[in-house]
């Protein structure tokens, strides 16, 4: 049995005057007038509490588009119950038919829902159009489908058989429940982290950030009517603490699946750590967490001085430079650095700053007053001292929405703050070394200035300085890129991950991932 092998989804243009842009102007309009309750999933109920708090859009911070319901720690242990309850139907039900599903939830999202999906999250999450189409449509989508296509393939990897003997490989969930925390940023990755242990027959609590549970909401009912049973993925609205306290002290737990700061991941594994004596058996952990991302140009890169613009732009601006694959520091040669800032601030001059419903806006607002205070103290710590020049950019604005400038800061110290901490936001710092420096001290200070290890960019036309690079930083980028910007891996082609104080390592929307949700049984049977 074979699911349809995976395709990447077509990513629509939206260009002006085509009926796919005027669906998605007409819902986002209904959406930003709307006034949409949202109850919390737990088992088969739609939890209202009573205890509701506004939902806006950060572009548009006093404009409410809804109200949704929070909970507390009654609300986790009910979700936790509930998950419990749903397991033993669910891993038993044939994982063709769960899988089925999955790729039914992304059939409605390619199909009726495209327009709400992208909608919602340039509503919500203030992404212009052609990012949330590539986020909260193509990717999405894209998880679905390949994760569906990874679990034949794992189904069918069995052991050797001499004769008279089979041997076999069970793939079954993990033993209790899975603990799904998402980030703000990827509407697909709010559907990756419960959907994917989900798929392999686990059943799951999901806590969104509060800045994604409009759009969070929407996969889950998109799920649900795609036919999820109740209590498989359980979505509940509450502080992290809270859930932490329940969800870490349950005997059951088995697995968490997180994606968000270094930070928090951090002080979650050493709960976990600190509780082991507790759980039935080992949970696994899977964390993808902050980024320090590179960009680095050779001498020889001289001809390419268009391509590292453009890859400057889209790799640190595109969503407000708040992915964690954003470009964040770059390395660039005296040689050619003139005619490139001539380039960058030329074209930056072209970039519009906005609300994502006028589609020409290409930076539209930062996610919240807190990412807002942090990304401009950065700003302002750079306009303070004697080591650092803002050449493009610096102002900032929060009086409609957080709409901060894309920035770019030149610095002469390649350990200003700006170089090694993880700002999240549409600002990028820019060391330039002498062109005469040891391509390997080059490489070396690259490796050594952050503690992350996400994503990173080589520039050169020499093929033996790229192979020296992508020896040198080995450890540095756990998605490493030639010739390109660092960020937009698309699911099936660039798995992505990073290691250090990135994440596992387990590369979201890839086997490596899935088999974390596995837990195996070897069975020798003699005939
Ligand atoms: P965050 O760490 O603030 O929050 C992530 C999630 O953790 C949220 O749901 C939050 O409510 C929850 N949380 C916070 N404290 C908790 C606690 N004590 N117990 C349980 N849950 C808790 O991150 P964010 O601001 O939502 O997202 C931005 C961060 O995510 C950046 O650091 C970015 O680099 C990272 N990120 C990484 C990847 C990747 O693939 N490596 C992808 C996207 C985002
Ligand atoms: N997968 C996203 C990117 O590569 C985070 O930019």
């Amino acid at each position: 049995f074979n699911v349809p092998p995976a395709k990447n989804e077509p990513v629509v243009d939206y260009s002006p005057g085509t009926p796919e842009r005027e669906a998605l102007q007409k819902k986002y309009k209904e959406l930003y007038n709307g006034h949409i309750e949202v109850p919390m999933y737990i088992g088969s109920e739609e939890v209202k509490t009573g205890d509701t708090h506004e939902l806006t859009p950060p572009h548009d911070h006093k404009h409410v588009i809804g109200k949704y319901h929070r909970g507390n720690k009654e609300h986790v242990q009910k979700a936790v119950d509930s998950a419990l309850a749903a397991k033993s139907k669910w891993e038993r039900m044939s994982w063709e038919h769960r899988v089925s599903i999955f790729l039914k939830a992304a059939d409605l999202i390619s199909g009726p829902y495209r327009a709400e999906m992208n909608a919602a999250t340039m509503l919500a999450q203030s992404k212009n159009a052609y990012q949330s189409e590539i986020d909260a449509v193509a990717e999405i989508i894209d998880f679905l489908r390949f994760n569906a296509d990874y679990m034949t393939q794992l189904y069918r990897e069995q052991p050797y058989s001499p004769k008279d003997t089979w041997n076999r490989m069970e793939f079954r969930p993990l033993e209790g429940f899975v603990f799904a925390i998402t980030p703000f940023n990827f509407t697909a990755i709010a559907g990756n982290l419960p959907s994917a242990p989900a798929m392999a027959g686990n059943t799951v609590v999901w806590k969104p950030a509060d800045s994604q549970i409009y759009s969070a909401q929407l996969v889950m009912r998109i799920f649900k009517e795609a036919g999820l049973p109740d209590g498989v993925i359980n979505l509940i609205y509450v502080d992290g603490p809270d859930a932490g306290d329940v969800v870490f002290d349950h005997e059951d737990f088995a697995g968490l699946h997180f994606t968000g700061s270094t930070k928090v991941f951090k002080h979650l594994w050493k709960t976990i750590g600190s509780n082991i004596d507790k759980y039935k058996s080992y949970p696994r952990i899977v964390g993808e967490t902050g980024g320090k991302d590179f960009i680095v140009a050779h001498p020889s890169a001289e001809t390419q001085t268009q391509a590292i613009a453009t890859a400057i732009i889209r790799g640190a601006f595109e969503f407000q430079g708040q992915k964690c694959s954003a470009a964040s520091r770059c390395y660039f040669p005296s040689n050619f650095w003139p005619q490139l800032k001539d380039e960058l601030l030329n074209d930056m001059k072209t970039l519009k700053i906005g609300a994502p419903d006028d589609f020409s806006n290409f930076i539209n607002a930062v996610i919240d007053r807190p990412a807002f205070d942090k990304i401009s103290g950065y700003i302002d710590k750079a306009k303070e001292s004697k080591d650092a020049e803002i050449i493009a950019g610096g102002n900032y604005d929060d009086s409609k929405g957080y709409f901060i400038e894309p920035t770019v800061i030149l610095t002469t110290d390649p350990h200003f703050v700006t170089m090694e901490e993880e700002i999240f936001g549409p600002v990028v710092t820019i060391y330039v070394y002498d062109e005469k420096e040891k391509w390997s001290d080059v490489l070396k200070m690259v490796d050594e200035t952050s503690p992350y290890a996400l994503t990173g960019a080589v520039f050169s036309q020499d093929r033996y300085a790229i192979q020296e690079a992508t020896e040198a930083l080995t450890h540095s980028a756990g998605n490493f890129y030639i010739n390109d910007k660092p960020t937009g891996s698309v699911v099936g082609q660039q798995p992505f991950g990073g290691a250090r104080g990135s994440g596992t390592n387990d590369k979201a929307g890839a086997k490596l991932n899935m088999l974390r949700w596995m837990s195996a049984r070897s069975i020798k049977e003699n005939f």
